[in-house]
């Protein structure tokens, strides 16, 4: 199996036939399908793909991880030049808004609802866990035994009515089921990266698992360090074996702390190829 990060928020240096942006998009590739998970913030990732020449007009789906714009905003320059597959998002994200008050300015941060009504015979709503192919499962996170990520306490959403922490039900994963174990693909991780791999367990009935790969959504905060620390401890001691794989939004202070704790962590930017 094989990921390609067409865009993430780093460009790694000699890299100038790329470009990277706050945002996330991979291509998988596995024995018999071909996929994109996100699509960044724009229309870039098309523009690496083809820098790296990556045809995404030959994937058999795409699949959007959650409602926000740095993971669906190329979402519609998708539809418009590749005009057969089809997009899988859950049916929460037509229906509510997304905000940010990380920074000084509250931000609308949802994905673009034109897309709905312009191409809705190609968006497939998901409403939960289930099997989108053979071995790939999309998951819902309702876990919640561990703690979710500090960084949520800024992210809200509104149904149009009431405004409310958001509780990420937005939120999807993907999980492969290989001769290996089982392969997770949490972009941006909103729900947890712990609470994530035990959903991912209960709904494939796979206890292995071979590699998870994506955002862990550790900010720069006050409490960036603690979690970091905690969350590396619980690793140590119940995935010793499991292969991380994380950017995007994994912070600094965080990727830090993680690579002097953690073997089997490696940090990925826009072009990395993983090959698991
Ligand atoms: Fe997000
Ligand atoms: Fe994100």
């Amino acid at each position: 199996m094989t990921i390609t990060v067409l865009i993430d928020n780093v460009l790694p240096p000699n890299s100038h036939y790329l470009v990277a942006e706050h945002g996330l998009s991979f291509y998988i590739e596995t024995e018999n399908k071909k996929l994109l998970c996100d699509t960044g913030a724009s229309g870039n990732f098309i523009t690496n793909a083809k820098a790296m020449a990556i045809d995404i007009a030959r994937c058999d789906f795409t699949f959007i991880s959650h409602g926000h714009n740095d993971h669906c905003g190329g979402v519609s320059h998708f539809l418009k030049t590749i005009t057969q597959q089809k997009v899988y998002m859950h049916n929460d994200i037509p229906c509510e808004q997304y905000y940010s008050s990380r920074r000084e300015e509250k931000k609308n941060i949802s994905c673009d609802n034109v897309i709905f009504k312009e191409h809705e015979s190609r968006i497939k709503f998901i409403n939960g866990t289930q099997q989108i192919d053979e071995n790939i499962f999309a998951i819902q996170c309702n876990e919640d035994k561990f703690s979710k990520p500090y960084g949520n306490c800024f992210l809200t959403k509104s149904n149009g009515k009431k405004e409310i922490l958001d509780d990420f039900k937005h939120e999807l994963s993907l999980a492969f089921v290989t001769p290996k174990g089982l392969v997770i693909i949490s972009p941006c991780s909103h729900n947890g990266v712990l609470n994530i791999i035990e959903e991912c367990r209960k709904a494939t009935g796979c206890r292995k698992i071979h590699a998870f790969i994506g955002g862990f959504h550790f900010i720069e905060s006050e409490k960036c360090i603690a979690e970091t620390e905690k969350f590396s401890k619980y690793i140590l001691t119940h995935f010793p074996d499991t292969l991380f794989y994380t950017g995007h939004c994994t912070c600094d202070t965080s990727k830090d702390i993680l690579s002097r704790r953690l073997k089997n962590i490696t940090f990925f930017k826009t072009g990395t190829v993983i090959r698991i």
